[in-house]
């Protein structure tokens, strides 16, 4: 099958990008020794840096000294850069007055850190805490770690699984042992679908529990506010709000994060230390132990910053107009299917999965690099439960888009599949450590990335250790 006339139209139609991001007009390298921009269409796992936040950091680089405690005329306006980055931070997603904002890494250290404060039950028993088999392992693995956690198995709708969360939560307090914490993504990392957040917190709260939201797809791509939601948490990473500066952020409910767990025990976590005896700080000090990343912060309320400046219907209009490019693209091809997670998903963001009948999709994605120069993901996304309950467990192919994508990019991906179907690949391919890579891959590395030789030689040996959420491991 080809492209109807009418999307094909649409999908020609270009749209340049809200925001201008770094790095749009590199130039990558093709097997074929062309060199063509870089279509970024990976952004769900890391954006690249706004400029904005480009220009912010080398404007506060010279002003950067040791923080909190330095006397020193910059540690001073270091420490308080950092603190207004932090209320930047907070008033981004909403924060209530009473709400803690904390700087971590990014979300999974956020929902780390909050897995630690869940209190314990009325038994003694750690706090139980209810999660659906869509998430990211960030927002599982923590609490079945140091949580009482059940993992539920979502169902084809969002109705359905809304009622089963409800069922689920009310068993638990007629059992007398109520959730403390229902754990949701604020739009799937797989296909960008989320189930509607009013729904989830009416359900939560009259269950007693409160809500934690992994924002990590939602925050950089629609308007979010704690306080209008009623979330309790939501948890973000830095790198994917068009801040790659290492910093993310854990928002919300000051009592848990006051009175639990310390996330990392060292200076500045601590009122008063004996040999025997340790009094520890309240606020986000509490959890922030050690050399706070302060330019990263920095670089995340930039970030913030500019993306409140926009109006918010534009950008779900843009992100929203590409995916819809891409999927009407990409299921006009034969052989291509699409992952959805729930058939009546309302508003999903740009994150589009599909898999191509008879290619691995670790080719598909080494193809769409070494042939047309598109970047994106393939594997399972670190959403194992979800990809096998899909049918997925072989892994499949995402694209994913954000302010600084065009309509061009979407484009060639299409156009990009639309020729893998039809004619094959044009290079020759081996897997390597289980990852698919260009026979003798003649690409260069850029000039100056302190990297020699071809790009097959700069990629070994980190070929092995490269493999967190590829088909293959377990
Ligand atoms: C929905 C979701 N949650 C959590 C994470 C983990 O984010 P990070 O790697 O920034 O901690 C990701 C990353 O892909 C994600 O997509």
């Amino acid at each position: 099958m080809t492209a109807t006339v009418e999307s094909a139209q649409d999908t020609r139609n270009p749209a340049g990008p809200l925001l201008p991001v770094v790095g749009h007009d590199t130039l990558v390298p093709l097997v074929d020794g062309r060199q063509v921009p870089y279509a970024n269409l990976d952004v769900a796992a890391s954006a690249p840096a706004l400029k904005a936040v480009a220009d912010r950091v080398v404007e506060v680089l010279p002003l950067y000294a040791s923080v909190h405690r330095g006397a020193g005329y910059l540690s001073q306006v270091s420490t308080a850069l950092y603190e207004a980055a932090r209320r930047t931070i907070g008033d981004f997603v909403g924060a209530r007055e009473d709400d803690l904002t904390i700087v971590t890494r990014n979300t999974t250290d956020s929902l780390n850190l909050l897995a630690g404060c869940v209190p314990t039950g009325a038994d003694g028993e750690p706090g139980r805490v209810l999660v659906l088999d869509v998430e990211h392992h960030a927002n599982l693995l923590p609490w079945q770690r140091d949580t009482n956690a059940t993992v539920l198995t979502g169902a084809a709708t969002v109705a359905a699984t809304i009622a089963e969360l409800q069922e689920e939560l009310a068993d638990a307090v007629a059992a007398g042992a109520p959730y403390a914490l229902l754990a949701v993504t604020g739009a799937s990392n797989v296909t960008g679908e989320s189930l509607p957040l009013d729904e989830i917190v009416a359900v939560a709260h009259a269950a007693g529990a409160r809500i934690a939201l992994d924002g990590a797809q939602l925050v950089p791509h629609r308007r979010f506010s704690l306080a209008e939601s009623g979330v309790d948490y939501v948890a973000f990473s830095g790198h994917k709000t068009y801040a790659p500066f290492g910093a993310g952020a854990l928002v919300g409910r000051a009592d848990w994060l006051d009175t639990g767990t310390p996330y990392l025990a060292g200076g500045g976590a601590v009122r008063r230390v004996r040999t025997t005896e340790t009094v520890w700080q309240t606020g986000p000090a509490r959890h922030e132990a050690g050399s706070p990343n302060v330019i990263g912060a920095v670089a995340l309320a930039a970030a913030c910053e500019a993306l409140a400046a926009l109006d918010p219907e534009e950008v779900r209009a843009h992100e929203g107009s590409l995916r819809r490019r891409l999927v009407e693209g990409l299921e006009s091809i034969d052989r291509v299917q699409v992952a959805r997670v729930w058939e009546d998903a309302a508003d999903p963001v740009g994150v589009v999965t599909f898999t191509v009948a008879g290619y691995d999709p670790g080719l598909v994605a080494a193809y769409l690099s070494a042939e047309h120069g598109i970047g994106v993901r393939d594997g399972r996304f670190c959403a194992h439960p979800l990809l096998g309950r899909l049918g997925f467990d072989a892994g499949a192919v995402r694209a994913s888009v954000g302010v600084g994508t065009s309509g061009e990019e979407v484009v060639r991906l299409v156009e990009a599949v639309q020729a893998l179907v039809a004619d094959g690949p044009g290079a020759a391919y081996d897997v390597v450590d289980g990852l698919w890579v260009v026979t003798d891959d003649p690409r260069p590395v850029p000039a100056g990335s302190g990297l020699a030789g071809l790009l097959a030689t700069a990629a070994a040996g980190f070929l092995a250790d490269a493999a967190g959420c590829v088909p293959d491991i377990d």
